[in-house]
């Protein structure tokens, strides 16, 4: 949700804490701000609502200086944001700074304890109480130590943190605590660092400390770092994790918006994933970490996410049905856990979240995993907490997606989960070796086909000017198309403000058909597969009531073209049901044309945020 970054070392702090919030922006971007103990024994900062680019500014004229400092971008919880609610956060005697991500959830009862006891607050947020506990704290039991004033204050605290500190007082030090809001910092030769995530620590280094819940370090300036324990005892080892991340990856690399470069990805994205999975019995897939009599045993399959993620799941449900002949339910994180699922001894749990950090779908895990089930990861960023929580994890390689909107995660994981499925079609005898022989050749002509429907986006900027003067939109599409459809309406709302609603296609004439009118946006995809003339159907219905229809269809579909102003066209895919992998990319690349035409920011959709650590 928001994004924390914290330096103490040789150089100025400023230039990197900017840079890192840079990184971080994707995690929220309602206001920012930075604070550095500055050579006069003060703290200084700048905070400001808006970008971090609007920060950048005020710094420049602010003149920051110091060696040690921490920084916040927000995405506001408690409290709007304003320049007062933005972060970081001080103590009543301006010498102790903090930053947080995360929920306090017991604020209210805080805020009134620390009002009677003489604290002023200046802020509408919930991380306030914090820097005002560990005033008390550095006052008090903690005699002067900073790891201990932030341990007692966060005993104090019920919800989720990753928090930094500085005090005046302790020269030097940033303090970081984490629960429930993921944290990593690094030791370097010229400082120690620490940040939400790895992104912004790419550049300056390629192996990082892993924090747990309930952990402290100390971070301080000739690099060094100690992690603490929820007892306040130094852990000996705490995690680790070796960034393979390009620092290059997360920067624009010449395209003009990230989420243009990652849809730009995508083949090499899925050519990553797919490399050496072919083994000689069958799909090599040790990260399930489970036997074949384990997996052969699976008899029903709960697959969790939210969002985007979610349609993954859709997807995956058919194909681990079609082929693995497993049951499986498909469900919203945030729905699945306030419902009794039916869990056997023999469930498997697949979570699905290119963060890893998805507050929803935590906790449907750990709940899925308290019932006794085993549950498997499909994730995108390295030491995630979905990850470090599952009993076994699949990276799918992408590389940093920053762009809110996810679109190469989203492909990635479609492909992730048709590995799954086909280990699992395999293991309980399903499925022959030489049909996973042939299903794997068919994947990996995948990257070629997004290759051609990338060198066709001019089609999709041709249909873009087709929703100038829309107000809403519809999407189509049967079978698995019918989540393509819904995650291209998604990916156009979400960046273009514009509303789009996805339907099954068959569905139409059961109520939405009403909204039809003289160039109302319909999007139907329609490749050449098993219910292209029920589809082609329903678009003569479109067409029948004058509105706009364009179709997603396959090469040499003559029918099609004589039906449609307008047709995205896909080359032919060898399996129907991996359709959804290559027609996406033209409703992604659509939707980025559409809302740059109407002048939206398309990597930093307004309200969202790119990973969602509150339920
Ligand atoms: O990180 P996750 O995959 O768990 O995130 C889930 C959703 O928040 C995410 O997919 C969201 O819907 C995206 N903004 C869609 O583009």
């Amino acid at each position: 949700m928001c994004g924390i970054v914290g330096f103490t070392g040789k150089d100025q702090a400023v230039p990197f804490l900017l840079q890192g919030l840079q990184a971080l922006e994707y995690r929220g971007y309602d206001s920012a701000g930075v604070e550095v103990l500055s050579p006069d024994g003060e703290l200084h900062g700048v905070k400001c609502s808006g970008r971090v680019a609007t920060l950048a500014e005020r710094c420049r004229t602010a003149n920051l200086v110091g060696t040690t400092g921490i920084a916040h971008t927000r995405w506001a919880t408690h409290g709007a944001p304003t320049d007062r609610n933005a972060h970081p956060h001080l103590d009543c005697s301006g010498r102790i700074a903090i930053v947080h991500n995360g929920i306090i959830e017991n604020f209210q009862e805080l805020r009134a304890y620390l009002a009677r006891t003489g604290h002023t607050l200046a802020s509408d947020t919930d991380s306030e109480c914090i820097a005002h506990l560990v005033e008390d704290a550095w006052a008090g039991p903690a005699k002067g130590d900073l790891v201990e004033a932030v341990r007692n204050a966060c005993q104090r605290l019920q919800g989720s943190w990753g928090l930094a500190v500085v005090c005046a007082d302790a020269p030097g030090e940033v303090v970081v605590a984490r629960k429930g809001s993921p944290l990593v910092v690094a030791s370097t030769p010229d400082g120690a660092y620490a940040a939400s995530d790895v992104t912004p620590l790419a550049p300056v280094t390629s192996h990082v400390i892993t924090l747990d819940d309930d952990q402290y370090a100390r971070l301080l300036p000739d690099g060094s770092v100690t992690v603490y324990d929820a007892d306040g005892a130094v852990v000996d080892h705490p995690g680790t994790l070796d960034i393979d991340w390009d620092a290059s990856a997360a920067t624009l690399g010449g395209y003009p918006d990230f989420m243009a470069k990652e849809i730009a990805e995508q083949p090499e994205a899925i050519e990553r994933l797919l490399k050496n999975r072919l083994g000689e019995h069958g799909i090599e897939l040790d990260e399930l970490s489970m036997t074949d009599a384990d997996l052969a045993a699976i008899d029903r399959i709960y697959m969790v996410a939210c969002g985007t993620s979610y349609h993954v799941g859709l997807i995956a449900r058919a194909i681990v049905e079609e082929w693995a002949k497993v049951p499986v339910v498909c469900e919203f994180a945030s729905e699945l856990n306030y419902k009794e699922p039916l869990v056997t001894p023999h469930t498997l749990c697949v979570i699905i979240t290119q963060s890893g950090e998805t507050a929803d779908t935590l906790t449907a895990a750990r709940r899925m995993r308290g019932m006794g089930c085993k549950v498997f990861a499909i994730t995108n960023v390295l030491g995630s907490t979905a990850a470090r929580e599952s009993d076994g994890t699949m990276y799918v390689q992408a590389g940093p997606e920053i762009c809110v909107c996810s679109t190469k995660a989203y492909t990635a994981q479609m492909v992730a989960a048709v590995l799954l499925a086909l280990r699992l079609a395999y293991a309980n005898g399903s499925m022959r070796l030489e049909e996973v022989q042939q299903h794997y050749r068919n994947l990996c002509t995948l990257p070629d086909l997004i290759r051609e429907v990338l060198k066709r986006s001019w089609q999709d900027q041709q249909a873009a000017k087709l929703f100038r003067n829309a107000q809403s939109s519809l999407f189509l599409g049967r079978g698995v198309n019918s989540t393509t459809a819904a995650e291209g309406a998604l990916k156009l709302k979400e960046i273009s403000y514009l509303h789009a609603e996805a339907y099954a296609a068959g569905e139409m004439k059961h109520g939405p058909i009403a909204l039809l009118e003289p160039g109302f946006p319909v999007v139907a995809i329609v490749p050449a597969d098993h219910v292209h003339d029920k589809t082609v159907s329903n678009i003569q219905e479109v067409i029948a009531r004058g509105a706009t229809c364009i179709a997603v269809a396959t090469d040499g579909d003559e029918e099609v073209a004589k039906l449609c102003q307008n047709v995205l066209w896909i080359p032919e895919v060898p399996e129907e049901d991996f359709v959804p992998i290559v027609a996406i990319v033209h409703l992604q690349t659509l939707a980025r044309y559409v809302a740059r035409s109407r002048g939206c920011d398309v990597d930093k959709p307004r309200n969202l945020a790119k990973s969602v650590t509150v339920e």
